[in-house]
């Protein structure tokens, strides 16, 4: 559901693409005494980011009949930029890069999610939004300053590297994503799983009764799960715990 905050804001995808879901508003953070000057003026002094932006997820936006130039364009995440351009320095301009505040005026969700009981460290300050978005490039979903070719995993190795590293016997899993299994801002559950017991993994793996089988026997990969499913969860009960990949055993149990 998309909220309008500024009334007179009319929001025209000029890229149909961009889809308007999870709670996002439009309202641009404020910098006491400042006005907009708008994205010609930033290009004097930052050519190289100016050059890059048109190709961002957030340069599709577009508000027709908007009363704020800001609404649009690099002022709606850095707050309008007369005093900073006045100065000429790094004053006067916010940086969500250092204050995620920024980025939350328009997604409600996600700051919602990072207050959920399992969640990366942001609200905390421990680390930010662009370690895992880049905000002026071509592919928002990848670490700024990161590669130029993002891998699904690219941002999670870059901290979670006993998860990311080549394993003998390889999760397939793994090649979908982290977000298969996990939800990357903050969740209910423990360790940020995107569902808290077996089916999560039952989702790939699906239980089939065996032609000719016993009526209530549970077969997975062709072995006989019935006993097994009432231990705990497919990595709890002793049994796949390596659910990232092993080295040693090909049903991951180490
Ligand atoms: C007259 C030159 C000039 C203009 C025009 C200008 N800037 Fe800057 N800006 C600078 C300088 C110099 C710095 C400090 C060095 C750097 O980070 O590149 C800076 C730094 C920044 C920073 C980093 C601040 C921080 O705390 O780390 C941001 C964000 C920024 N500018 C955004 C903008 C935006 C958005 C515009 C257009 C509204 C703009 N600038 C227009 C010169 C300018
Ligand atoms: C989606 C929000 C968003 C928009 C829109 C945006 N920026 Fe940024 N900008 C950021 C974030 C987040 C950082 C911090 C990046 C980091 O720490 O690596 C940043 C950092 C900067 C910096 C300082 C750090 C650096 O990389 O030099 C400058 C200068 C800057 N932006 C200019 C611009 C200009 C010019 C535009 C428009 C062409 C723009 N930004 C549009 C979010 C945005
Ligand atoms: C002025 C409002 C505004 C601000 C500020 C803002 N965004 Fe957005 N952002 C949007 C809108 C609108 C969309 C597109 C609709 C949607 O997907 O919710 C969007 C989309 C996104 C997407 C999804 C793109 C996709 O392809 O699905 C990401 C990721 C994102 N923003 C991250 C950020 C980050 C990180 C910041 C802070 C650096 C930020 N945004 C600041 C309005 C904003
Ligand atoms: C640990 C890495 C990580 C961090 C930190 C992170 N994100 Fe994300 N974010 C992701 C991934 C991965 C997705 C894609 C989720 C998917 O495809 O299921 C995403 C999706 C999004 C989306 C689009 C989908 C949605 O939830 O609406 C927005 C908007 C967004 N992030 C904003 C932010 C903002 C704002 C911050 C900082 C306050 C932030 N993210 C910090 C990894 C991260
Ligand atoms: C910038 C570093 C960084 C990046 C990038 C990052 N994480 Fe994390 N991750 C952390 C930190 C810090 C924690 C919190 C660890 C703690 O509290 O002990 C964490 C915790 C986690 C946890 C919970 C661990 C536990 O023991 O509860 C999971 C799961 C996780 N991250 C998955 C991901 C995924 C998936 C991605 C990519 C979308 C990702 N992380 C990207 C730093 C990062
Ligand atoms: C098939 C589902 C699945 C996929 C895909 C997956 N994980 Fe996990 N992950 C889990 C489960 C289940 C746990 C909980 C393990 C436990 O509690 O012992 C977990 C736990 C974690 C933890 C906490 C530390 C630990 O090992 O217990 C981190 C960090 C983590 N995963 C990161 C990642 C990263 C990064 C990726 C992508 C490269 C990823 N995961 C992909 C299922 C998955
Ligand atoms: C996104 C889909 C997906 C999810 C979710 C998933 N797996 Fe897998 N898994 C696969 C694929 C594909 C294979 C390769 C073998 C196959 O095709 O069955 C595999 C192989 C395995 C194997 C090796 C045995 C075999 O049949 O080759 C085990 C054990 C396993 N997965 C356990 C788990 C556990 C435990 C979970 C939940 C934590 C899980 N998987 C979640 C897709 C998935």
């Amino acid at each position: 559901m998309l909220l309008l905050v500024m009334a007179a804001g009319t929001i025209v995808l000029l890229n149909s693409c961009a889809d308007f879901s999870g709670g996002t508003v439009i309202a641009p953070p404020q910098i006491e005494g400042a006005t907009y000057v708008g994205d010609k003026r930033c290009a004097e002094c930052h050519e190289k980011i100016t050059r890059a932006f048109p190709s961002s997820a957030h340069a599709r936006l577009r508000l027709t009949n908007a009363q704020i130039a800001g609404q649009q364009g690099c002022e709606s995440c850095h707050g309008p930029g007369s005093k900073h351009v006045a100065v000429g320095g790094p004053k006067f301009i916010i940086n969500p890069g250092k204050q995620p505040d920024a980025c939350f005026k328009c997604h409600i969700s996600a700051n919602a999610e990072f207050h959920l009981p399992q969640h990366h460290p942001v609200l905390e300050g421990k680390m930010t939004c662009v370690q895992c978005h880049d905000p002026h490039g071509l592919d928002i979903m990848k670490p700024a300053g990161g590669l130029a070719m993002a891998r699904v995993n690219e941002s999670c190795s870059n901290c979670h590297r006993e998860q990311t590293k080549p394993h003998v016997f390889e999760h397939p899993a793994l090649r979908e994503g982290c977000t298969v299994c996990h939800t990357p801002h903050g969740s209910v559950n423990a360790k940020m799983l995107t569902i808290r017991d077996s089916n999560l993994c039952l989702r790939c793996h699906a239980q089939v009764q065996k032609p000719g089988g016993r009526p209530g026997t549970l077969f997975i990969g062709n072995i006989d799960h019935t006993t097994f499913v009432h231990y705990g969860t497919c990595w709890t009960a002793g049994c796949h715990s390596a659910v990232h990949g092993s080295n040693v055993q090909p049903y991951y149990f180490y």
